[in-house]
């Protein structure tokens, strides 16, 4: 399912293609963008095979240009009627600004390869708790849909910085019983982290049969010890660093238990309870100072063609 188109029109390379509707080796047309704040942004990409096969929980692997580095992506949701998926993304490195650059309706993706991973397991639970925190709030929706398309009784729980960095706040409205929004500054619902809403269910509602939370490590990590002293089943999508995504290179090991595993093709999901989370932090900041010098050297040299140096 990998469809690629040469970069002839921009000339170099380094840059999406522009593509006309109706070209067949177009790569993959970028038909929508929204952007939710001034890091992250929602693009849907025209891919009716793609969308066909997708399942909540799975990735797809992103390569904006031809010298662009793969880089891994949450299907935050698919719409298989109009063929098309949707990403979204936030601005923290080299690549993923670039994207923030470049990428708008009207340039194509030159690579995107999936769906990746193993699409999440949703179980024949009644009552579950769907939490996502800043990010991992996208790809908390396709499994909160899921959910409440299979019967169960839905809490979202999302959490953001401030209220102006909220999104979605509509369709997790529809697919949830209750939804529990949860900001850092207070500026909108509970003022605190996801725990403080997941407490907040818990104390409510006994009968809690699971809880799927997404988002930084470090708030998985604080979702499963939250969940841990009441027994409660939890499951969390891990991000470690991936570079092929189909278990080749063992860049994305995690510790599960006194398991090693490869989040590309054993997860990204796992038993919150059971993963190394320390281990897993400790990996991510493995390549800290060439990330930093290569978004460095990426804003000094990033101005499109024609762009002066002011
Ligand atoms: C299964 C999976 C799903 C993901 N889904 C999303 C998503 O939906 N939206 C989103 O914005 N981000 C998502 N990410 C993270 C995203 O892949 C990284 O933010 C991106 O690769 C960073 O690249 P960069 O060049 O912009 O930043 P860099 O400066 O290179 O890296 C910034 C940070 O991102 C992480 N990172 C870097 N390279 C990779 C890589 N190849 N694979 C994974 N993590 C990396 C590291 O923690 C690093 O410190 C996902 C990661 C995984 C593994
Ligand atoms: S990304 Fe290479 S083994 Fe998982």
């Amino acid at each position: 399912m990998h469809r690629q188109g040469p970069n002839t029109e921009t000339g170099g390379g380094t840059q999406p293609r522009k593509w006309r509707p109706g070209e067949l080796d177009a790569g993959f047309p970028i038909v929508g963008r929204e952007d939710f704040s001034d890091t992250t942004f929602r693009l849907d990409i025209d891919h009716p095979v793609m969308a066909k096969a997708a399942r909540p929980g799975q990735f797809v692997i992103v390569v904006m240009h031809d010298h662009s580095e793969r880089i891994p992506l949450t299907i935050a949701d698919f719409d298989r009627d109009k063929g098309t998926v949707t990403l979204v993304v936030q601005a923290v490195g080299k690549s993923t600004c670039e994207m923030q650059q470049l990428c708008h309706p009207g340039v194509a993706l030159y690579g995107m390869v999936g769906p990746m991973g193993l699409p999440s397991h949703v179980s024949g639970a009644k009552k579950v708790i769907c939490i996502g925190g800043g990010l991992g709030v996208a790809p908390i929706f396709p499994q909160a849909r899921a959910f409440k398309e299979g019967g169960a009784y839905v809490i979202g729980v999302v959490g953001f910085r401030n209220r102006d960095l909220i999104f979605w706040e509509d369709k997790f409205r529809q697919c949830c019983d209750e939804l529990i929004i949860c900001t850092d500054d207070g500026s909108a619902g509970i003022k605190g982290l996801v725990t403080k809403g997941i407490e907040q269910a818990i104390e409510q509602h006994s009968d809690i049969d699971e809880v799927i939370a997404i988002g930084p490590p470090i708030m998985m990590k604080a979702c499963a010890e939250t969940t841990r002293p009441h027994g409660i089943k939890t499951v969390v999508s891990l991000n470690p660093i991936m570079v092929d995504g189909t278990g080749m290179c063992g860049g994305c090991r995690v510790k599960i238990g006194d398991r090693i595993m490869f989040a590309c093709v054993d997860g990204p999901d796992f038993d919150g309870h059971d993963v190394d989370f320390d281990d897993l932090m400790n990996r991510l900041r493995r390549f800290k100072e060439e990330e930093h010098l290569a978004l460095a050297h990426w804003k000094e040299n990033c101005r499109r063609p024609g762009q002066e140096r002011s």
